[in-house]
């Protein structure tokens, strides 16, 4: 960026940030490829923390389980393992457990022999013989069937297979990496998901924070965020202004780091060139419920200010910022506050403060 009002710091790369994939790379599969450089954002103490655990780790082959709610970064942080271990010129063959129907998902992992099954007109090996040698993401694991469950069990205490319709067993030296955006201690405990399965992958787990407890990464985001769509769009913004910057502070993200580069991208296409400003942001971050509501960005113009208002205005973000925090539970909520439970109760109704169903 140009004479930006937001100033990047250096980015925070994990070790190898010119061995990271770009987001939704099809070609990961492929061994050896060299990709476009990506380069994972975080300065807050936190995310130093997570960028610590992949260094160590990467290269341990020990399973991992990734959690975070969705676009935390999940799928940035699996390949960054794999990009960091020593499989890194293997294969990174990545499996959606959620989006490949039940009947197909067994032969996707698997592979199936000839005439296994109707349309089944070759052998074909499936991800796990694919990702021989490299690493293997099964992402959204929380949402595989209880059959499919007991058969990956297999693999992970055997390394051992057979392909659908076939009596072979098929050894592979896969690193399996796992993530979910569901609470799979939750889901052991409804038995929707199997106990010696969750103790299997939960060897190293990584726990991806949301955005709203990192609030300190956001301005670098949107700076990083901009320079790449600044030159993806051939487009010229320069910069986020102060007040503008404060109000995506404050807002929550319940999409996370996507939903944050997606407004950007929208900011910088509409915007064109110049400084974004708080009118330009989308009413859904700083509109309605006190939402996004900048509690320093209160500023004295020529024209005065109603203090009454003002000062209302600062005590219903204070307000709204506490039940986000606490994720809407009011005695914890008033204990931030220093207020009894009745009258913060008192003051949600009087500021018809409602939880957004996002
Ligand atoms: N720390 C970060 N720095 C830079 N870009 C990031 C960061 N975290 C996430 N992103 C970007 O945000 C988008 C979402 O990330 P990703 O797909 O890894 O999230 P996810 O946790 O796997 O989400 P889901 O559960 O929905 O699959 C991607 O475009 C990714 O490149
Ligand atoms: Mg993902």
């Amino acid at each position: 960026m140009k004479g930006d009002k937001l100033q990047a710091k250096a980015p925070i790369t994990i070790s190898r940030p010119q061995d990271l994939l770009p987001d939704d790379t099809v070609a990961s599969e492929e061994s050896g490829n060299r990709h476009k450089l990506d380069t994972i954002i975080g300065q807050s103490a936190i995310m130093q923390e997570v960028f610590e655990l992949v260094e160590k780790v990467a290269n341990s082959d020990s399973t991992i389980i990734i959690y975070g709610e969705t676009g935390t970064g999940k799928g940035l942080i699996a390949r960054a393992i794999h990009k960091n271990s020593y499989r890194r010129d293997k294969p990174f063959v990545q499996v959606n457990c959620g989006a490949i129907p039940e009947n197909l998902l067994e032969s996707e992992l698997f592979g199936h022999m000839r005439g296994a099954f109707t349309g089944a007109t070759s052998d074909k090996p499936g991800k796990f013989e694919r990702a021989d040698r490299g690493t293997i993401f099964l992402d959204e694991i929380g949402d595989m069937s209880p059959d499919l469950q007991v058969k990956i069990l297999r693999v992970l205490e055997e390394r051992e297979f057979e392909r659908v319709g076939g009596t072979k067993s098929i050894s592979v030296d896969v690193r399996i990496i796992a993530a979910t955006h569901r609470d799979l201690e939750e889901k052991v405990r409804k038995e929707t998901f199997r106990e010696d399965l969750f103790y299997r992958l939960h060897v190293i787990p990584f726990t991806l924070p949301p955005l709203r407890e990192r609030k300190s990464d956001i301005p670098l985001l949107v700076s990083h965020f901009m320079e790449q769509f600044d030159k993806k769009k051939k487009k010229e913004v320069q910069g986020v202004s102060d007040k503008a910057i404060n109000i995506m502070i404050e807002y929550p993200w319940p999409g996370n780091v996507r939903e944050l580069k997606n407004i950007v991208e929208r900011l910088v296409v509409l915007k064109g060139e110049g400084t974004i400003l708080p009118p330009d942001l989308p009413e859904s971050i700083h509109g309605g419920n006190g939402r996004g509501t900048s509690v320093s960005g209160i500023e004295l113009t020529k024209d005065g200010i109603c203090l009454n208002t003002a000062v209302s205005e600062f005590e219903k973000a204070l307000i709204f910022q506490s039940l986000e925090k606490t994720q809407w539970v009011k005695n914890k909520a008033a204990k931030l506050l220093h207020l009894n439970r009745t009258t913060l109760v008192e003051k949600i109704k009087r500021y018809d403060l409602q939880q957004c169903s996002s």
